[in-house]
């Protein structure tokens, strides 16, 4: 359960780390353009940068046939067999422990296998330090030996804790107590220190020592491709698709939110959703997708450039690049 803290904060550590060139215009690169150690540009939406041939590469959709050993698949999909044996993009790791399942790979972890529909844990296996070997109330704890490994229910707010693993994500072991952060509510005009004062659910921020609203920055017309680095705001990048400044990372008040936020887990946890290390947050097939997928993609996004109702917005394969491979 402590993984999701950990991955939004690092989340947010590489979007911060990004953040300098963010309002440089990119250099937009089309499919079959070079894109050589990435410094002739950004592959367009929709592609990458090809490891091997260094050209920005269309992504391979979901169910359409793929190359075993090539990972071509759009962000979530993995070139996999399908039930008839043949390599196709398409979902993987979404069932934890006793959900259901077609093939192996539709189970989150190695330990786990597809046996009658259900996802099981191999026999003379025991939870690896992975929850998502475990049910969602419960967190994988290991003795020093490496492979001594149990189950153990999980605790959630105000149970009584020695350490803050016993405690469910996004809560702390505080005086004995599984305690969820608070955040701090200076109003209006209150002075301040670090934005992390100011009352961020009432949208406020630290600037020049005051607690202030922040005011989001629209989204205006950019020219990708020149050098000039005053055409979006600090939170936005020049679109290569529209040429567009679109936010990509967070508004100061949705940066302290995110650091406290232990929402995710809490909503997991009371829809008898397991999460674990390597689930897959990009399936819509897992539990935690179909009953907190607005969480997901707040997490994962922070609302950013949303377009359709249930997606997560128009270059979040972007940050689920982050994503993956922080979780692989
Ligand atoms: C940006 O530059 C690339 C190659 O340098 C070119 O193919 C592309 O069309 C340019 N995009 C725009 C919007 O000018
Ligand atoms: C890129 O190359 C592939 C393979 O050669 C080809 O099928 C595709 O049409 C090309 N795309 C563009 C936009 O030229």
């Amino acid at each position: 359960m402590k993984i999701i803290y950990f991955i939004s904060l690092l989340l947010l550590i590489s979007i911060y780390n990004s953040s300098v060139n963010a309002q440089l215009c990119p250099n937009c690169l089309k499919e079959n353009q070079s894109c050589k150690d990435g410094k002739f540009g950004t592959c367009e939406s929709g592609t990458f940068c090809a490891y091997g041939s260094e050209l920005c590469t269309s992504y391979i959709k979901e169910g359409e046939k793929c190359e075993e050993g090539h990972n071509y698949c759009i962000p979530g999909k993995r070139c996999l067999e399908d039930v008839n044996g043949i390599y196709r993009c398409i979902d993987h790791s979404f069932s934890n422990v006793g959900e259901e399942c077609t093939l192996d790979s539709d189970c989150s972890t190695k330990e786990l296998n597809c046996i009658k529909g259900v996802c099981k844990l191999n026999t003379n296996q025991n939870c690896l330090y992975n929850d998502g070997n475990c049910k969602y109330n419960e967190y994988c704890e290991c003795s020093s030996t490496v492979y001594d490994c149990i189950c153990i229910p999980i605790k959630t707010e105000g149970d009584s804790c020695s350490t803050t693993d016993e405690c469910l994500g996004g809560l702390f072991c505080f005086s004995s107590i599984c305690t969820k952060l608070e955040i701090l509510t200076h109003g209006i005009g209150s002075p301040c220190t670090f934005s992390g004062e100011c009352n961020s659910n009432d949208g406020l921020y630290c600037s020049n020592g005051i607690c202030q609203e922040f005011v989001e920055p629209k989204s205006t017309p950019c020219t990708p491709n020149t050098t000039s680095t005053n055409q979006c705001s600090k939170y936005q990048s020049c679109s290569c698709s529209d040429e567009t400044c679109y936010q990509t990372i967070p508004y100061p008040p949705q940066q302290n939110q995110l650091t406290y936020n232990g929402d995710l887990n809490q909503c997991a946890y009371d829809n008898g959703c397991a999460l674990g290390n390597y689930l897959n947050y990009y399936s819509s097939e897992s539990c935690v997708s179909k009953n907190c997928r607005k969480l997901i993609c707040e997490m994962k996004s922070q609302d950013y450039m949303k377009q359709k109702g249930d997606d997560c917005g128009r270059d979040a394969y972007k940050l689920e690049l982050y994503y993956i491979f922080i979780l692989t």
